[in-house]
């Protein structure tokens, strides 16, 4: 079969590799489309041509002797393995613990956009943070909010019922964090405590900060709430955790590939909240955050949407369908 591997030299190429087997829990999909993510961008070349690719939507073709979840012929949806080969490939080998029933109005490319920014956003609010799924008090500030986790985190924080504030930079970012449901915005290019007072508060609740963490870490610690809850999705580096003691604050860490990562007990819940998401997304209460699509899956449409992402301006995802063009 056909996959696209990151070469040492640094080009993104086909390689024929041979279609691999389900066994134990595995699921074998044939890949219908896949997403790009920040992670893809940012891997570095190894001494052998590696598959890259994490985000996939496809059809189940066959299943391993301890499969109980699905069957052949279901349409899923998933974010893969840091551990294993990716989902840039006709074929893709994927644990069915971490799979999800593919949402039934969305496309194979919607469904693709979801599934890692999803997880992310997920854990972030309710299993790290703890906010409460339902009549969840207070505010949320959001930094970075237009990419992939800020477009489906400020869906499910207003879901849970936090009153949402997104930054965004540009008009086209401001308009699209809107559009999915921020009830305030306010600019990362400008010093936020201004913008947070204006808006008549003086401190949020929670935090959720999804890009660097060190040049907006004073603003979050004048802007956490007593008690409050602070999550990052990138390493913090040599920040001071005075003004966290100070406020009886926590700091959270969310790595949506630790549970695949380390085979955690609790990794049946990624499959649990893609399931829930694609319930939530039939009843059409949370929406796919697709913004672009391409087609087909190819070196060159890789390497265009991979130069797209490294420009750091994405609104939202960007997918890609089908391997014939
Ligand atoms: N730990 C995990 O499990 C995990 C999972 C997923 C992602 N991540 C990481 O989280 C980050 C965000 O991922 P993503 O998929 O949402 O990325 P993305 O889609 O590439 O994010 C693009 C957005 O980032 C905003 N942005 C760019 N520079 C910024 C800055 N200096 N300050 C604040 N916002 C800025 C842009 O908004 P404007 O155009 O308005 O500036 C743009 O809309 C990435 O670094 C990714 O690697 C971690």
């Amino acid at each position: 079969m056909r996959a696209i591997a990151l070469f040492p030299e640094g080009r993104l190429d086909w390689v024929e590799v041979p279609k691999p087997e389900a066994q134990g829990h595995d699921l074998l999909v044939r890949v219908k489309a896949v997403a790009v993510n920040p992670v893809d961008v940012k891997q570095s070349p190894g001494s052998e041509p590696r598959i890259l690719g994490y985000d996939v939507a496809g059809v189940v073709e066959a299943v391993g002797s301890e499969v109980t979840l699905f069957q052949p012929g279901d349409e899923v949806y998933y974010a893969g393995s840091i551990v294993r080969p990716g989902g840039f490939s006709e074929y893709h080998l994927v644990d069915e613990r971490i799979v999800g029933p593919k949402p039934r109005p969305l496309s194979f490319a919607e469904a693709a956009a979801m599934p890692l920014t999803t997880i992310t956003a997920w854990e972030g609010l309710f299993d790290r943070m703890r906010v409460p799924l339902h009549d969840a008090q207070g505010h949320i500030l959001i930094i970075g909010a237009a990419g992939g986790v800020g477009s489906i985190a400020i869906q499910l924080a207003r879901m849970a019922g936090l009153q949402v504030i997104a930054t965004a930079s540009r008009p086209e970012s401001r308009r699209w964090v809107e559009a999915r449901g921020a009830h305030h915005v306010i600019s990362h290019a400008e010093p936020l405590e201004p913008q947070v007072t204006a808006l008549g508060l003086e401190r949020v609740e929670y935090i959720f900060c999804l890009t660097s963490v060190a040049p907006y870490w004073d603003a979050m610690m004048a802007l956490l709430a007593p008690e409050g809850q602070v999550c990052l999705v990138l390493p913090p580096g040599n920040v001071a955790l005075g003004p966290l003691w100070a406020l009886s604050g926590s700091l959270h860490a969310e790595s949506m590939f630790v549970r695949p990562r380390f085979q955690t007990p609790t990794m049946i819940q990624q499959h649990r909240l893609l399931s829930r998401v694609a319930t939530l997304i039939d009843q059409g209460v949370l929406h796919t955050t697709l913004s672009e699509q391409f087609a087909p899956i190819s070196p060159e449409t890789l390497s265009m949407v991979f130069e797209r992402i490294r420009q750091g301006h994405v609104v939202g995802k960007l997918a890609i369908s089908g391997f014939d063009s």
